[in-house]
């Protein structure tokens, strides 16, 4: 079972997805452009690869998303204006925002048949070595990224690894599901992994978070284009099957999850990032406390008008 470790160089972003959970904000927006206070989607899942050592940066997009490879760009032309402007704070934001040329490459999905066949799609690029996945609509704020400590982890037992985190047993049916043998520390020794199963079928509440590091062993199940849950080519079900070949772990990770993907998470994700940026928490703090005020004495107004009724 025990494998030499290989680095973990190269990253693979499944970005081709519609986005129809955000709708109308991603009718024509791609949601990984949606923004976080001050950061889209993208940025920040390329940021958080960058901090875990990721050289290669693989976009599977299609048709529409051109515009997650543009916001990559160094944009020459925004750059000449704004040095001649004198702007060199906003020079840095859009330096920060870049990536050395010819480490961004796109596969492209031209069909939506899933994660899994999303993934398969990037296998050229990522061809005989680890790599790692990451969703960009799952975030976690932590002051060490989710894929850096993941990496730190799998440096020191290689193999396979996912990011598990426990959810409510009512909300298994929205997650890849562990079937855990074992713990050490933060890693969850696995037995069986299952798609989206039903609370009363899931064998924990220990759900897959969108972070992954795969040997690229994981193809060979992927080529297969088996279709699992939802009608879908799932990456769970590929990941299942090369579980009986190799060491995988759950890897329970430090810090809050925030799924961007959903109205409740994302607009969570701006309190929570807004109150982790020093030069707007003060402010926000406050103006959520009038807001709160507001709301319950609102409540209770409510609340009495409703007794009078009665
Ligand atoms: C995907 C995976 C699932 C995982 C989830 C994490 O599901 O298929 O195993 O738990 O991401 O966000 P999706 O959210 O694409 O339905």
């Amino acid at each position: 079972m025990s494998q030499a470790i290989r680095p973990v160089r190269k990253a693979v972003f499944p970005v081709a997805g519609l986005g129809t959970r955000l709708l109308p904000a991603t009718k024509v927006l791609p949601k990984e452009m949606l923004t976080i206070v001050d950061r889209p989607l993208i940025q920040m899942a390329v940021e958080e690869a960058i901090e875990a050592g990721i050289e290669q940066f693989i976009f599977v997009i299609n048709y529409g998303k051109e515009m997650l490879v543009q916001h990559f760009d160094n944009a020459p032309q925004l750059m000449k204006v704004l040095e001649a402007r004198g702007k060199t704070d906003q020079i840095e934001t859009i330096k920060a925002a870049a990536l050395p040329e010819g480490s961004l490459q796109t596969v492209l999905q031209q069909e939506a048949l899933g994660l899994g066949h999303a993934v398969w799609c990037a296998h050229h690029a990522v061809g005989n070595e680890p790599f790692a996945i990451i969703l960009p609509d799952d975030t976690v704020l932590n002051s060490v990224g989710c894929l850096a400590q993941m990496v730190k982890s799998y440096n020191s037992h290689g193999g396979n690894v996912v990011a598990a985190c426990e959810v409510a047993p009512e909300d298994t049916r929205r997650y890849g599901i562990l079937d855990i043998s074992g713990r050490q520390d933060q890693a969850l020794s696995i037995k069986g992994l299952v798609e989206k199963p039903s609370p009363e079928l899931a064998p924990s509440n220990m759900a897959i978070f969108g972070r992954y590091i795969l040997q690229p062993e994981i193809f060979t199940y992927l080529a297969r284009h088996e279709q699992g849950a939802g009608g879908e080519i799932q990456l769970t079900d590929a990941m299942a099957h090369l579980l009986a070949d190799q060491d995988f772990y759950g890897f329970l990770f430090e810090g809050e999850r925030l799924d961007c993907g959903n109205e409740l998470g994302f607009v969570k994700a701006q309190i929570a990032f807004a109150l982790n940026k020093p030069s707007l928490a003060p402010d926000i703090a406050e103006y959520m406390m009038t807001k709160l005020r507001e709301y319950h004495e609102a409540g209770s107004k409510t609340a009495k008008s409703m007794k009078k009724v009665a």
